[in-house]
């Protein structure tokens, strides 16, 4: 087997549709010489249609990060499928809509309630749920939308990418002394299910065409994805707690 995750054991969260950029990481995982499982969540019958369409059909395991039976039985379910596992990919996020589109100061605390259990604290459960699988070596990855500036219309969604940024710097201190590595990719605006969910996300879209120094295709999961790998394979032994930016360079630059 070669590629750069040549023998690695993936599990990939996150797969919807085949916009998801969850379905390409696992496509170009596969690529790359990887073995993955994925999870589903909701429509099923759905996400194991899109299994098929990788290079080899996945198997796919029923999750909701919120359930807690689901989170105690999901290393029993992996194990079904793999030994063990040395990655990890977390690209879970929901939010109701009282959250997203200008209603900041309106958003119930049941409402935002769930967009942090969903999009933040779901990293670190998702984690402990998969520890007993991992080892020296091993790597979390998740997916974050630039947290360090308010953002017009991410509202709610923006606080809990916040906190999922810190939760990952958290993860990185308590799983280290184990070896394993926590990092995030924050990609910029990529029309996928989730994004298509915020009313407005078209400010986005307009911004990143106008300032994006190497620019930036908002139907291109490729780029994002491969920071994903990068981050996943034996490249990056001494990197935790790392935000890497895959936005074309907007955060870099000013308007
Ligand atoms: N699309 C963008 O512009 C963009 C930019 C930066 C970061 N992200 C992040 O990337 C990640 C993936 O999103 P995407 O854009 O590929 O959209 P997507 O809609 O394809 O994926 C979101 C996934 O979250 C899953 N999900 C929602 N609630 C869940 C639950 N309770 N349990 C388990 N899974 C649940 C959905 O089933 C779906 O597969 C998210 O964290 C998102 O915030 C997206």
């Amino acid at each position: 087997m070669s590629g750069l995750l040549a023998g690695k054991r993936l599990l990939v969260t996150g797969v919807i549709t085949d916009a998801s950029i969850a379905f390409s990481v696992a496509k170009l995982a596969q690529e790359n010489g990887a073995q993955v499982v994925l999870t589903g969540y909701g429509r099923l019958s759905l996400v194991e249609r899109i299994a098929k369409r990788l290079p080899e059909p996945a198997p796919v395991i029923e999750l909701d990060v919120t359930d807690p039976e689901h989170l105690a039985g999901l290393a029993d379910k992996v194990r079904e499928h793999v030994d063990g596992l040395d990655g990890l990919v977390h690209s879970i996020g929901f939010a109701p809509q009282s959250c997203l589109g200008g209603g900041f100061l309106d958003a119930s605390w049941d409402d935002v309630a769930t967009a942090l259990h969903v999009s933040t604290y779901s990293y670190k459960s998702l984690a402990v749920a998969a520890l007993p699988l991992m080892s020296p070596g091993g790597s979390v990855v998740g997916l974050t939308f630039d947290a360090s500036q308010a953002w017009p219309v991410y509202d709610w969604m923006g606080v809990a990418k916040a906190g999922l940024e810190s939760a990952s710097r958290y993860l990185a201190l308590h799983l280290g002394k184990q070896g394993i590595r926590s990092n995030l990719v924050a990609a910029g605006p990529l029309r996928t299910m989730a994004a298509k969910s915020i009313p407005g996300f078209e400010q986005f879209e307009d911004a990143w065409a106008g300032r994006a120094p190497l620019g930036w295709n908002l139907t291109d999961q490729e780029p994002a994805a491969r920071a994903c790998l990068a981050l996943l394979s034996d490249w990056f032994p001494a990197t935790t707690g790392e935000i890497v930016h895959v936005d074309g360079g907007y955060h870099a630059v000013g308007a």
